[in-house]
């Protein structure tokens, strides 16, 4: 079944909710914080919003390690205020998902507890110790009076949830099939909590490490079975739901039942080269150690776009018509598009190009004001990853509201704060850009409205690149030219459509078009009307 219409114009946006806005003065942003802000959103035209978990926990993965799934944190409000949320934005036309961590649980999960004093509990990923009290590679020891140790997804204290295992082998007993008794639980335990959630007006999840579920399944083939499973019942149950993966490979995981998948700084063949052939300027990410290319969005433009580009014809290949390739200004796992060297002049042809291509846009909250990535802060609920040495608190820091105190992210004392503010006296805010019509935040907001009145710029729309260099330029839906220029020199793109020189701008900077040549300035797009 094809994903609902209404992913298909979505402009997502991604609010991390312990930075987003504070209402009861604790220092943490909570779920009636971000009620206030949704006119700010619908004003912005944004026309769905994806909350990170926000589900009672531990919080030492900032709430990727769920204690109960079905209750929302106390410091973030309650299940009513979550409803509400839902309620309030949908009348302003913006839908709700929440996040699903399928994968694991917290350590202190009752789940979880009660698998570490029964031995015949398989929801988990148990093995016995060998020889000399040792745990097979990569297991964690038993917290509990159950012997041996089990296994974890992401860090030790989230150990993951058994959905089986797609290959057998005779000396590791503990890999048991799809269709055990575990596995089968588990499955019904995701239902179920989609269900509740639903029930109460979300309209869909993202998906956390979508990819994981089963193990050493190469080929993802049984994960796509269960993904497929889930989808189905959704189709009958929710059709007007989606679910979005965080698998960083779309091409896999839309064929596996999801309506959509980011380009992410991981997974697919060329793991995260995609989205880091775009973004990517070297800012301390190293995701999984790797160490960026020069990315197409820097000034020097030394990139490539050719890079992003065949990823997405492939991956679009690979999905055919029934969903999409998300694209995220970036999250709160990787850093800013304001990040290291790039300047706030870099971020319009930076997002020009996220809401004139046909990918599904997700900006990440506060980038449409172009906060920065802040580097050195402390490691706070986890965010130096186990993955990296990278600090994703640089990228979770409080959204900037205004000039008051905390940026209008909070009433609490500055040192009671989640994460600091950003300490740029000249940091951006909304209030400050709402007022200046040339500011980034007007600009995003034109994009937005632009994209949502011609479908042309949306993925119903063709696409035909003219170049792939400096400065890119296509063509959408026959209609629209698209010119991007995010390097700091003059750029000419010789041509032999002398009907381009005809072409009306709908919003450009600094770009020209002539019979035969189209010249773009430092740092700049062009929209046009052919
Ligand atoms: C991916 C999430 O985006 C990340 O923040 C988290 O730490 C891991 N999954 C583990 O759940």
């Amino acid at each position: 079944m094809a994903a609902p219409n209404w992913l298909s114009d979505a402009v997502l946006y991604q609010i991390y909710p312990q930075s987003f806005a504070d209402s009861d003065g604790d220092g943490i942003g909570d779920l009636r914080g971000i009620a206030e802000h949704l006119d700010y959103l619908a004003w912005l035209g944004v026309t769905a919003v994806w909350l990170n978990p926000c589900f009672v926990s531990p919080m030492r993965d900032a709430g990727y390690d769920v204690a109960d799934y079905l209750t929302i944190a106390p410091r973030y409000g309650n299940n009513d205020d979550l409803a509400d949320l839902a309620d309030k934005a949908r009348t302003r036309g913006i839908r709700l998902l929440l996040d699903l961590v399928a994968g694991h649980t917290s350590d202190t999960h009752p789940w979880f507890v009660a698998s570490a004093h029964d031995e015949d509990d398989h929801r988990y990923i148990w093995a016995d110790s060998g020889p000399g009290g040792r745990l097979p590679e990569r297991f964690v020891r038993s917290p509990g009076p159950r012997p041996g140790g089990y296994l974890p997804n992401f860090f030790d204290f989230q150990p993951a949830l058994n959905f089986g295992y797609a290959r057998q082998k005779a000396d590791e007993p503990w890999r048991q099939g799809t269709e055990a008794e575990g596995p089968l639980a588990n499955r019904a335990a995701l239902r179920t909590i989609m269900d509740y959630w639903l029930g109460l007006g979300v309209s869909g999840f993202r998906v956390d490490m979508a990819s994981s579920l089963v193990k050493d399944d190469p080929s993802f083939a049984e994960t796509a079975r269960l993904w497929r499973e889930v989808r189905a019942w959704l189709d009958r149950a929710h059709p007007d739901a989606v679910l979005l993966s965080e698998w960083g490979d779309p091409a896999v995981a839309v064929p596996a039942g999801f309506h959509a998948d980011f380009f992410l700084h991981f997974g697919g063949p060329d793991p995260g080269r995609p989205l880091l052939s775009l973004w990517s300027n070297g800012v301390a990410t190293g995701p999984a150690g790797r160490d960026p290319e020069a990315c197409y969005f820097g000034a020097d433009g030394q990139g490539n776009a050719g890079t992003f580009l065949t990823a997405y014809r492939d991956a679009l290949a690979a999905i055919g018509e029934p969903g999409h390739i998300a694209l995220p200004t970036a999250n709160h796992d990787f850093p800013r598009l304001h990040a290291g060297p790039r300047t706030s002049e870099q971020l319009p042809p930076a997002f020009a190009f996220l809401l004139t291509f046909p990918t599904l846009p997700a900006v990440y909250y506060g980038d449409e004001i172009g906060m920065r990535y802040i580097p050195g802060l402390p490691d706070t609920e986890g965010s130096i990853s186990v993955v990296s040495s990278f600090n994703r608190a640089g990228s979770r820091t409080p959204m900037q509201w205004d000039s008051s105190p905390n940026a209008g992210f909070s009433d609490a004392p500055a040192t009671r704060l989640y994460l600091p503010v950003d300490p740029d006296r000249g940091r951006p805010t909304v209030a400050g850009q709402r007022a200046d019509q040339g500011s980034l935040l007007h600009l995003v907001r034109d994009l937005i409205a632009l994209r949502r009145a011609y479908p042309e710029l949306g993925p119903a729309g063709s696409l035909e690149i003219l170049s792939d260099a400096y400065p890119l330029a296509y063509l959408r839906g026959g209609r629209f030219l698209v010119v991007i220029n995010p390097s700091d020199r003059d750029r000419v793109l010789p041509h032999d459509r002398p009907k381009l020189a005809e072409a009306t701008a709908v919003k450009q900077t600094g770009v020209r078009l002539d019979q035969e040549t189209v010249s773009a300035g430092p740092f700049s797009f062009g929209i046009f009307r052919l």
